[in-house]
């Protein structure tokens, strides 16, 4: 079971409140979008979540802890974001190879997934 839950959330840069007291809960398995015109704050909002950015306010719930001031890496949550991002020091066959060596594949591993 996971469940989100946000309590008065709130963003603000500096005396500008973008996002201001947001309560939602999210159970288990619900699929659930944010909707807005741009500028709105969906991704204020999905980066607070997922602990990219400070939370200006309010509370943040994963299932019923509290991880207002738990880093990203320690929610035990998955992105996927909107543009994808490539390390621009690396050749194109570095970035694909990236994530199959931080995953300790082998050498041979490697190479033989990156030449399909
Ligand atoms: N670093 C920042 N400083 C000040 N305002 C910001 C900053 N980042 C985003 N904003 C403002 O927050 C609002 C929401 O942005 P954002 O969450 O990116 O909107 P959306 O994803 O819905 O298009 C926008 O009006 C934007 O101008
Ligand atoms: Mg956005």
């Amino acid at each position: 079971m996971a469940n989100v839950r946000l309590e008065s959330m709130k963003k603000a840069y500096g005396t500008i409140e973008i996002l201001r007291n947001i309560d939602l809960t999210i159970d288990h398995g619900e699929f659930v979008v944010f909707v807005g015109p741009s500028g709105s704050g969906k991704s204020r909002l999905l980066r607070m979540i997922g602990g990219l950015e400070p939370i200006s306010g309010g509370r943040l719930f994963i299932d019923n802890e509290l991880v207002n001031d738990i880093d990203a890496a320690d929610r035990n949550l998955g992105m996927v974001f909107q543009s994808y991002a490539l390390y621009p020091h690396m050749t194109v066959r570095e970035n694909l190879a990236f994530p199959l060596r931080m995953a300790k594949a082998s050498k041979a591993e490697i190479a033989a997934k990156i030449a399909k």
